[in-house]
């Protein structure tokens, strides 16, 4: 009754307020401020209203007292409201916490949006231990919550990484098309639309695009989606992913693998030079221990072994034998098992794609590297390519490939050839290997598999 008629009201004698983010708030406490935001918890007491408002920069505590803790609508604000709340902000006093060591006195506030209570409240929305499709139906609701926004934080800081390191090591960004008539990776994963009447397919891998760049631009990279129209419903599979690539000319096959290992470590170095990511890190993924150099080195042939040794038979229940797909459940057992970064190199040239060099002293293999982490397994895949033509045209037939529609592709062996390489790395593996996640889907911000596409 009494506190129907309290409406919040400013005081006009007070010192005019500048608007900051909360991630400002450190630099500017005691002087008067006003911070926008979003409710992210809500306590009410007698006298007394702790708000703790989230701008995406950082949480802050507010405390509302006297009138503005009792005003109507202070006592109906919802969890998810907007508002705009004036004060000042004060370090907290010892053994008191809150984030960033600091609360916001509060002398006005402004409601912006209410959000809805009762029925309809965000918290009956979204349940945390609701169906993981129903949780996905809901994902910007669910998005707000700390444990994705903590995950796009780190995948955010891991793009500044991957392009910090690039512009390191002198290899420039570069941006093709993800409309092309050409594939990468076999046919069977190929989404197909048509393009003003012709066929045409969302790009799998920027590879080949990024090989014609080389006597352009020197080393390439890009960060780039690919898309693959997979059908198994598996943990790390997504049919759109942020793909980052690089190729690199002339180089040899050991300079390849050199080169991804350190680009691994540093990546991940940087991201952890960052505090406020470092914590985030910590939190998600307590155990988690920077990669150390060198990675591991392993064989094909000599994984068959280890598999075979372990008693982990192949997909159809047999003992590996030389030519055999390393399926994810066997994969992931020996990375799991051998709990360190692998390379695993020289893959049949079978069970690789069409433009992978072979290697010079066994031509029944490539020159190919598949890096596994545990926990996922492979995060990425890498080649040299095969710079001769003739060898590429064969490449084309084992395949059953039409080689026409691949004739600018080709022209790169044509107008002055090189030795090059390099690879692909999935944004969602390394975050889910970073971020200690189950699944991939939880490190794409809307994430694309079998029968989902919404929101
Ligand atoms: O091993 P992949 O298929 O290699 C290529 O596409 C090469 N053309 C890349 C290159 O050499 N430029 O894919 C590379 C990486 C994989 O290691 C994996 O991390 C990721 O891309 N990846 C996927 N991530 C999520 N969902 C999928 N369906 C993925 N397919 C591949």
């Amino acid at each position: 009754e009494e506190a129907s008629k309290i409406v919040v009201k400013p005081d006009l004698s007070l010192p005019e307020a500048k608007h900051i983010k909360i991630r400002a708030g450190a630099a500017h406490r005691e002087t008067r401020v006003v911070v926008h935001g979003w409710v992210h918890r809500l306590r009410l007491q007698k006298g007394l209203a702790f708000l703790v408002l989230r701008d995406g920069t950082g949480f802050l505590q507010c405390v509302l007292s006297g009138d503005l803790a009792n005003a109507y609508s202070t006592i109906t604000l919802t969890l998810e409201s907007t508002v705009a709340i004036y004060g000042i902000i004060h370090p907290l006093p010892e053994g008191k916490s809150a984030p960033g060591n600091h609360e916001l006195v509060a002398d006005y506030y402004k409601l912006v949006g209410l959000a809805p209570g009762g029925d309809d409240a965000i918290s009956n929305r979204v349940q945390e231990n609701a169906d993981p499709s129903m949780l996905l139906d809901l994902r910007h609701l669910v998005l707000r919550g700390e444990t994705l926004t903590g995950i796009f934080k780190v995948r955010a800081a891991l793009l500044r990484s991957f392009r910090r390191v690039y512009e390191e090591l002198g290899i420039l960004e570069v941006t093709p098309p993800c409309m092309v008539q050409t594939q990468v990776e076999g046919g069977s994963t190929l989404f197909a639309f048509k393009y003003y009447g012709e066929d045409a397919y969302l790009t799998q891998s920027s590879q080949l695009y990024l090989e014609t760049c080389l006597p352009a631009l020197g080393d390439v990279f890009c960060i780039q989606e690919s898309f693959r129209a997979e059908r198994s419903h598996t943990r790390r599979h997504l049919s759109e992913y942020t793909h980052v690539e690089a190729e690199l000319a002339f180089l040899t096959f050991d300079d390849l693998l050199s080169h991804i290992e350190n680009f691994i470590t540093k990546t991940v170095q940087y991201v952890l030079e960052d505090e406020e990511i470092a914590a985030i890190v910590k939190k998600l993924n307590p155990n988690f221990v920077a990669p150390q150099l060198p990675f591991r080195r392993m064989t094909y042939e000599s994984a068959l072994e280890w598999l075979n040794e372990h008693g982990v038979p192949n997909e159809d229940g047999e003992t590996f034998k030389f030519g055999d797909d390393i399926a994810e459940a066997a994969e992931r057992k020996m990375t799991d098992e051998i709990n360190q970064p692998i390379l695993l190199t020289r893959f049949p040239v079978e069970i690789k794609s069409f433009y992978m060099q072979k290697c010079a002293d066994d031509p029944r293999v490539t020159e190919s590297v598949d890096v596994l982490m545990p926990n996922v397994g492979e995060i990425v895949g890498g080649s040299m390519r095969i710079y001769d033509l003739d060898e590429l045209m064969k490449g084309y037939k084992r395949e059953n490939m039409d080689a026409a529609p691949y004739y600018w592709f080709n022209d790169q062996r044509v107008y002055g050839t090189c030795p090059h390489g390099g690879y692909g790395l999935g944004t969602e593996r390394i975050l889910a290997w970073l971020c200690d996640r189950f699944t991939v889907r939880d490190c794409s911000l809307y994430p694309r598999f079998t029968g989902r596409c919404k929101p």
